[in-house]
């Protein structure tokens, strides 16, 4: 049976040290080397997301806490948010405003495809905003948002809040909330930062920490970020909740990963990587399901070939040794998904674009046996 290659959109396969980094004694939220180490993690979420004005957060929790807390931070009952979605996790960011009374409007694209930039920008001539939220890369569809494009367009409405989902994406694909003026950037750990899930991270800017602060009393306690400012100022100063304490240790590692890589070297290797899957599998008689310029860099939406049948392939693979996810809603049945991000090699790809093959050689599949991952090793080791 073996160890199955995890090759799902997150939780990524971990690294080792983090897991020790995970493991280390429990000690107090107080405690020195604890404390430390948070300042550190902090600093270098800075690091990554390129801003040196930005006021980074880790709370416990997931990439939805991250979502619902950017959103009850920026707006108060009426206030209007625009949603741009490429799939089902922009339509989430609805479901939340909903919850809390914001007035939502959404520009939706049919999944696989991107909201134009300029109907964005139409958008915000036509009304108000006090917020717009773009999720970077939708997991779901594999969509890459042109978030560098719509943060131009963005630019323009200084009183919308420029709110960015970069689960999928951030520590993957390169994101600059300084020059690109986005104001709430957030991940969870599970995804390009390889690290087990359990954090929620977000950056806000300067403008979004004042926003916060014009709303006064907000419908929301432990996602407050003022109840925890200080705690991320200097975490020596208190308590607000118990920190995940060996969260934030494995956190840290990740990070320490990320930086020593390179964050120019990881972005590339993130863009290799997919390049040769999406290459390799379309070889192989597969489809990717955007257009060439919207894929994700992280994961792909792969289209299955005439005649291959999602669950029994998707079976198969796992026997073989492969670990892959369903698509997701309208997508359900039509392609599956391919993670490829965080801290895999290129063993990881060759090994799993082969089991692919060895799938479709059982299923009496018509093709010609290493074409894939010939294709594939022409992007990885060609110099
Ligand atoms: C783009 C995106 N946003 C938000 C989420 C929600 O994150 P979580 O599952 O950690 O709550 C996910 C999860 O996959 C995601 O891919």
């Amino acid at each position: 049976m073996g160890k199955k290659i995890m090759m799902i959109p997150g939780p990524t396969p971990v690294e080792q040290s983090i897991l020790d980094a995970l493991s280390k004694e429990t000690v107090s939220h107080l405690d020195p080397q604890l404390v430390g180490t948070l300042k550190e993690t902090l600093k270098d979420l800075k690091t990554i997301v390129m801003t040196e004005k930005g006021q980074p957060f880790t709370i416990p929790g997931t990439g939805t806490l991250a979502m619902e807390t950017a959103l009850v931070n920026s707006l108060k009952k009426g206030d209007r948010l625009l949603v741009v979605s490429h799939g089902y996790f922009g339509d989430r960011f609805v479901e939340i405003a909903q919850s809390y009374g914001f007035e939502v409007e959404v520009l939706a694209s049919e999944w696989g495809k991107i909201v134009e930039v300029e109907k964005i920008a139409q958008k915000l001539k036509e009304k108000k905003f006090s917020a717009i939220t773009l999720t970077h890369v939708d997991t779901s569809t594999g969509v890459c948002a042109p978030l560098k494009e719509v943060s131009e367009v963005v630019k323009e409405f200084p009183e919308t809040l420029f709110i960015v989902d970069g689960v999928c994406a951030t520590g993957g694909i390169e994101e600059r909330m300084d020059d690109w003026g986005i104001d709430i950037l957030f991940a969870g750990n599970q995804k390009a930062f390889g690290v087990p899930p359990g954090l929620a991270n977000l950056i806000f800017s300067e403008k979004a920490l004042e926003r916060r602060n014009s709303l006064g009393k907000i419908s929301a306690y432990y996602m407050d970020i003022n109840r925890w400012l200080s705690i991320m100022r200097d975490p020596a100063s208190g308590y607000f909740a118990t920190h995940a304490v060996n969260m934030v240790n494995a956190l840290h590692q990740g990070l320490k990963i990320i930086l020593k890589e390179g964050l120019e070297e990881r972005f590339k290797r993130h863009r290799r990587f997919a390049l040769a899957f999406q290459t390799g599998l379309e070889e192989l008689g597969f489809g990717i399901l955007p257009s060439k310029e919207h894929r994700a860099n992280t994961v792909s939406t792969v289209v299955y070939p005439f005649g291959i049948e999602d669950l029994s392939f998707r079976e198969r693979l796992f026997q073989n040794g492969v670990l892959v996810s369903a698509g997701k809603g309208v997508l359900a049945g039509k392609i599956f998904r391919l993670g490829h991000m965080g801290n895999i090699t290129e063993n990881e790809v060759v090994a799993t674009l082969s089991i692919i093959e060895r799938t479709l050689s059982e299923f009496n599949y018509n093709f010609k046996l290493g074409s894939g991952i010939g294709a594939a090793e022409e992007i990885l080791f060609k110099k």
